[in-house]
């Protein structure tokens, strides 16, 4: 497939895998792209997960013609892109391995070598001339490890993005918004500083296209993508809307939070229910990122809360979870202090505001409880 008239793709689709990063449910696998780009220099983008060498040295082959790569660029060694540099360099021992510095390192770790015969190490703002193509390339650490690079081609005007801008599925008829998401979220979402400072410097940029190294070429409306890529990496809520996650033993914390979600939905208020038992967790993740307010409903349990909330509110704090308004609802058939406990965990979050309206289940949902579950359904709708 051609992206432009010297850049082929030569990516593989992963339908055998269930989760990705050994984490994250994938409903249509994922692809793992690469590329090549023809000049008087060849250049290979990145490699691909080690069980798919053949398919993609083929795909690299059918691509090369009668020609050979002069350069493996690498832009990140996670091994779902750079598990087949070996392989590569044994089957083109004349090419030259173009890499950051710590990505060499990485390479020693991995492969037993850092190919210091064949090694270009590239730093911010290199350069890599292939004749009409001149590559420059753009530090990103912690998009997603310390190593990445991007590399921008101003031939082209192409913005390779390594991880960034991917998303999981190879539905080609997905929307990409609601899968880059739970990937950005779940994967980048602890590093919104490194990629807010990646695109501030991308914004001096001219680009056409965006080849990322999951999900598709993105070539229309690119304001579009990189909006959305600085408002997660703000923090800042995408949408007004409530999110309720949930934990519930004999259903009764569930009566209360289905019943605040109807109410709230009745006053026409865009809201999500999740009962993070029977969830995956990682989409209620990705919600609570973008809506403006969350509600955590949970039961307690010996003398702290129900495991999957634990879960879920570890999963928020560690990516920064901030900027936002929670309400918490507790049960509590004796000691009741599943409030306090999370409370205390997401006080340690930046500018969270609390709702003022906080709910105690004392076994199951009372004429009392509803009344205040009317007035946090109140407040949460202003
Ligand atoms: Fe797609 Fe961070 O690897």
């Amino acid at each position: 497939m051609n992206i432009t008239k010297d850049i082929k793709y030569i990516g593989v689709k992963d339908l055998s895998i269930d989760l990705f990063e050994g984490l994250y449910k994938v409903k249509s696998g994922i692809f793992y792209n690469s590329y090549v780009i023809t000049d008087e220099k060849v250049a290979v983008m990145d490699t691909v997960e080690a069980r798919f060498f053949d398919e993609w040295s083929n795909n690299l082959k059918e691509a090369l013609g009668d020609r050979t790569p002069d350069y493996l660029i690498v832009q990140h060694m996670e091994p779902d892109h750079s598990a087949n540099i070996l392989k590569f360099t044994q089957l083109y021992p004349e090419a030259k391995v173009v890499a950051s510095a710590k990505a060499f390192a990485m390479c020693k770790n991995f492969f037993g070598t850092d190919f210091a015969e064949k090694q270009i190490v590239v730093g911010e703002g290199d350069t890599l001339n292939l004749g009409n193509h001149n590559l420059t390339f753009i530090t990103a650490p912690m998009v997603h490890w310390p190593e990445v690079i991007l590399t921008y081609d101003s031939f082209d005007k192409v913005l390779f993005s390594a991880d960034a801008f991917g998303k999981f599925g190879t539905d080609d008829n997905e929307d990409w918004l609601d899968e880059a998401r739970r990937y950005y979220i779940g994967i980048v979402g602890k590093y919104g500083a490194q990629v807010s400072a990646l695109l501030k410097k991308a914004a001096g940029l001219e680009i056409s296209k965006i080849c990322s190294l999951h999900g598709p070429v993105l070539s229309d409306n690119l304001g579009y993508y990189i909006e959305k890529y600085a408002t997660w990496a703000g923090y800042t809520p995408e949408k007004d809307g409530v999110l309720i996650a949930y934990t519930s033993i004999y259903g009764n914390t569930k009566n209360a939070a289905r019943y605040l979600y109807d109410k709230l939905t009745e006053k026409g208020i865009e809201a999500k229910i999740y009962d993070l038992a029977r969830t995956d967790m990682y989409e209620a993740v990705a919600d609570a990122f973008k809506y403006s307010k969350t509600v955590f409903a949970t039961t307690t349990y010996n003398a702290d809360i129900f495991p999957y909330m634990r879960e879920f509110i570890a999963k928020l704090t560690e990516r920064n979870f901030s900027n936002r308004t929670v309400a918490l609802i507790e049960n509590g058939s004796w000691a009741a202090m599943a409030a306090k406990i999370m409370r205390q965990k997401l006080e340690a979050c930046k500018n969270i505001t609390f709702a003022e309206n906080q709910v105690t289940v004392m076994s199951a949902m009372s004429d009392d409880n509803k009344l205040k579950l009317d007035a946090l359904a109140e407040e949460l709708s202003k």
